[in-house]
């Protein structure tokens, strides 16, 4: 492939300081890039890849207030925790920053300071929410209210989090401070507004004309922005926790987040190369790629690109590959909800096992249109994929070797027809991998690196080495020697996607550097060389393991329904007579049990103290029929007869629905006789 650029500068997302990274961050963001940039570097090409914390905006305030900490405090712990537990998952940031640095906040300022003495900001002032309270005005997420697309009660200042809209605070109708709950009134406020409609021509044709072949979901997104028309946009804030806006009469303000977040790009490149970092930023040969989820494309393709075009010194991202959104067991992941697979969690459960995650985000990764993570799903695609097919052929493949050989490779014999087909086929899918890759299309690609697994499971199949073994030694050993330098295609080819299985594959072939031009090189691992046993590259995922993780996530769902369980309103009112018309009394339960072929349904024989009578009650999901037999129940004696699954069912067992949806029965707090009524 034609290289028009000498090197490639990756930045992924600064992720918030307000908690920790869970797996829709990983799949959307940092093991795309991850493996980009390790393919890239296996092909000798310059990359940095560059990453960081993003710690200022609203939500890392919110979370200082609601715990009683100091902002710095939420930052400080949870930078720390983002970047360890990216390096376990083997993320090769060259540089993990954070904006509360001292570069940042020089870097920052002085980009600020140069659009302003450009005449780049206009400087507005508009009536803004205050919280008379509180004392401060309300950005963003300091205010709630409801949404004036969808309706939605709990939108935040910013955005509505349930239709997708993004907002400004005085948009929101029955507005309140999250600081006091006081209902804000509006008061006089002056801002630095980027005139984005100043570069929508530069834009549209930068865009629309020369970047046709982003991804339709990030190009369909800039199309709508721009033809909507751009407007100038608040580059500051009234807030106290962020990089000080640098002019004298600008106390009390600070820069906007999505102001300096992005600009952290730059200071952690220089946090990294030092003096160095412009040609990163500015040469014309560099070429920059931001990687980032579909929330954040506005931002990347449309505002910081006209920050850099204010500047007029530096690039344009060549591309901008974003992702959609993945799901977790069909339910959208929140932070807030905990409805997540936290990453530095997932290291601790499954130690020495990351290549599993980086795997399954991959094969499933939401690159087109969102994506849903079950972990019913990893469980399958690690057993019948990575166990199945990657460790399988490896695996075989070394314990012949060494069954054989001990371990040495053999010198081949003149290939036959299905050795040359090998070799045809696994060349055939490590292009097509590398044709993927660079057109960011990573979950075609590594099923093209299964593939290269498949293909060897296939030709020792056909191939039957032990069998040949006894009738044509000589054949094995073109066969063992083919064998072996589609495992060594296999160590490349799967070296961004499973790094630790290939350098575990690649010390055991004695391959001392990854190159890909070696990627379907059937002349890699010369005759003669040792081959070191294969420790097992993978295991495979118990079903108790599973069990466990889905428990975890049910106990969570639980746990979010009673949070957010309410009583229904009391009921019109109603007199006495019609309680009084029904007949309610005590009985008790001679027989009990499962209805067949119903998952809800219990028959109860009860004795009414006058006669026995079948009753069904949809409670089956919670108890187990023989534990009832001898309790005493409440029901209710004079409904009409119903008739459920052929049963004739003569009255209804009084229960209380917890806030979970799990019914509990209802029974006296003493025992009394069956028959007595309740009133
Ligand atoms: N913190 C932002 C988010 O999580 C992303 C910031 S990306 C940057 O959505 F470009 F601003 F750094
Ligand atoms: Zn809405």
């Amino acid at each position: 492939m034609e290289k028009k650029f000498k090197r490639t500068l990756i930045t992924t997302a600064l992720p918030y300081a307000n908690g920790p990274v869970h797996i829709g961050h990983l799949a959307g963001v940092y093991v795309p890039a991850d493996i980009y940039a390790r393919f890239l570097r296996m092909n000798g090409e310059e990359v940095l890849l560059v990453g960081g914390s993003d710690e200022h905006g609203v939500p890392i305030t919110l979370k200082a207030r609601a715990e009683g900490v100091t902002p710095q405090d939420i930052v400080d712990r949870y930078h720390n925790l983002i970047k360890d537990s990216f390096e376990g998952l083997g993320i090769t940031f060259d540089v993990y920053g954070r904006t509360t640095s001292a570069t940042h906040r020089k870097t920052a300022s002085e980009f600020f300071e140069k659009l302003d003495a450009n005449g780049e900001f206009i400087k507005k002032t508009t009536k803004q929410l205050y919280d008379p309270v509180a004392g401060q005005f309300l950005a963003d997420r300091y205010v709630t209210g409801t949404c004036p697309h969808c309706g939605n009660t709990a939108a935040y200042g910013d955005q509505c989090e349930k239709c997708g809209s993004s907002l400004s605070p005085d948009e929101l109708i029955d507005p309140k401070s999250s600081l006091s709950g006081a209902v804000p009134e509006l008061r006089d406020t002056t801002h630095w507004y980027l005139p984005l409609d100043k570069w929508e021509p530069r834009l549209r044709e930068w865009i629309l004309e020369q970047h046709k072949e982003w991804r339709p979901n990030v190009y369909g997104q800039c199309k709508s922005w721009l033809d909507m028309g751009l407007q100038p946009r608040a580059v500051s804030r009234d807030l106290d926790w962020g990089i000080p806006v640098p002019r004298e009469d600008a106390r009390g303000k600070v820069l906007y987040v999505w102001f300096d977040a992005p600009i952290g790009y730059i200071s952690n490149t220089i946090d990294c190369v030092g003096d160095d970092w412009q040609k990163w930023w500015k040469d014309p040969e560099t070429r920059m790629l931001h990687f980032i989820g579909k929330d954040n494309i506005v931002f990347h393709c449309i505002v910081f690109p006209s920050m850099l075009m204010a500047d007029g010194t530096y690039n344009l991202p060549d591309n901008v590959p974003a992702n959609e959104f993945l799901n977790l067991e069909d339910d959208k992941i929140s932070t807030s909800k905990n409805w997540a697979v936290w990453l530095h969690e997932y290291l601790q459960d499954f130690p020495g096992r990351q290549d599993e995650l980086r795997y399954v985000l991959t094969a499933n990764a939401p690159e087109t249109k969102d994506n849903n993570f079950t972990w019913k799903d990893y469980q399958q695609r690690v057993n019948s994929e990575l166990v199945a097919i990657f460790g399988n052929f490896v695996n075989r493949t070394n314990v012949l070797l060494h069954k054989y050989y001990d371990g040495v490779v053999p010198e081949p014999g003149t290939p036959a027809l299905p050795d040359a087909e090998a070799e045809r086929e696994v060349r055939l899918a490590v292009s097509e991998m590398e044709t993927l890759i660079r057109e960011f299309k990573l979950r075609d690609a590594l099923r093209e690196a299964m593939n290269v697994a498949r293909i060897g499971n296939k030709y020792l199949a056909d191939s039957e080495p032990w069998k040949v073994i006894k009738t044509d030694p000589e054949r094995v050993k073109t066969i063992m020697y083919f064998a072996t330098q589609i495992c060594a295609s296999l160590a490349l080819a799967f070296e961004p996607f499973t790094p630790f299985a290939a350098a575990k594959l690649a010390e055991s072939l004695g391959m001392d550097r990854l190159d890909w031009a070696d990627a379907g090189n059937f002349h890699l691992i010369p005759p003669g060389r040792t081959v070191k046993p294969l420790p097992l590259l993978f295991e495979k995922v118990d079903d108790a393991v599973v069990e466990a993780q889905v428990n975890k996530l049910l106990e969570t769902r639980r746990q979010n329904m009673l949070k957010n369980w309410k009583p229904d309103p009391v009921k019109a009112e109603t007199p006495i007579e019609t309680f009084d018309k029904l007949d309610i009394r005590v009985g008790r339960v001679v027989e009990c049990e499962k209805v067949k072929k119903s998952k809800k349904l219990l028959r109860f024989l009860i004795d009414d103290g006058l006669e026995r009578r079948t009753i069904l009650s949809g409670i089956a999901a919670y108890y187990e029929p023989e534990e009832l037999v001898g309790r005493e129940v409440c029901f209710i004696a004079n409904l009409p007869v119903r008739t459920m699954m052929g049963i004739e069912s003569r009255g209804m067992i009084l229960s209380a629905r917890n806030a979970d949806g799990s019914l509990v029965l209802l029974a006296p707090s003493a025992d009394v006789a069956p028959g007595s009524p309740i009133s």
